[in-house]
């Protein structure tokens, strides 16, 4: 089958040279969720250069990570992702995205059902544990069915990472999947299904 995969980093030919832009906002009681942009480097620089957030939010060893790669990574994503901002009291505190299934060993297994993944980050850690990342993927979810009318939403998550697994699993993800990582972590697959959203009443706007 030929791989529908978005490469991780477009040859330099390829990589767009602004991010591309949706007009999509989504409003939590607590968080809202606005359009990632051209603006948030700073806050991006920042959040993806502070060790003890990617040692969470990412499992290959902390390296940091140039303006200049960063804008490659994130303006290549926003090809293929919904990419947010997570903003409380008016202050940006994270980054999320709804993005199309990009793990082959998904794609493999469900070659004709629409998946998306979602990955989040509070960068702000002093506040972690408020119920901010549960409402930032509620929201997600919503938006992936109900307006995406996506099959399935996935979620990567390191087994140890117990906060957003359990963040996850209180917005109805279960686990589909586990493999070892190379150093020997262990990273879970978690998923949960429209139909199981339909199911749960939550279909139905909000
Ligand atoms: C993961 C993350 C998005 C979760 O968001 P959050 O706002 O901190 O989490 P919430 O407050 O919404 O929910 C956390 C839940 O985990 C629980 N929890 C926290 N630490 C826990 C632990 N060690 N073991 C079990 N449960 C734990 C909390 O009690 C809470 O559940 P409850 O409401 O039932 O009590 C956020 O902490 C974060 O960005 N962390 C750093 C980067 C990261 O890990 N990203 C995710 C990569 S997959």
């Amino acid at each position: 089958m030929e791989s529908v995969i978005p490469e991780l980093r477009p040859s330099p030919e390829r990589r767009p040279k602004r991010m591309a832009a949706h007009d999509v906002t989504l409003r939590g009681a607590d968080v809202t969720l606005r359009p990632m942009g051209e603006d948030d480097w700073d806050v991006l620089l920042a959040w993806n250069n502070d060790p003890v957030v990617m040692a969470l939010a990412d499992h290959n060893p902390f390296q940091e990570t140039s303006l200049a790669d960063l804008q490659t990574i994130y303006r290549w994503l926003a090809t293929h992702a919904y990419c947010f901002i997570m903003v409380v009291d008016g202050a940006p505190i994270g980054e999320c995205w709804l993005q199309q299934m990009n793990l082959q060993r998904l794609v493999d297994r469900f070659p004709d059902l629409d998946l998306r993944r979602i990955d989040l980050m509070i960068g702000e850690k002093d506040l972690w544990g408020r119920g901010y990342g549960t409402e930032a993927i509620r929201l997600l979810v919503e938006f992936g069915f109900r307006d995406q009318r996506a099959d399935g939403i996935f979620a990567p998550v390191m087994a140890d990472n117990r906060r957003s697994q359990r963040a996850f699993q209180k917005n109805g993800f279960t686990r589909y999947s586990s493999h070892r990582e190379p150093d020997g972590r262990v990273n879970t697959d978690l998923v949960v299904w429209r139909t199981e959203f339909e199911a749960a009443g939550a279909g139905q706007g909000a």
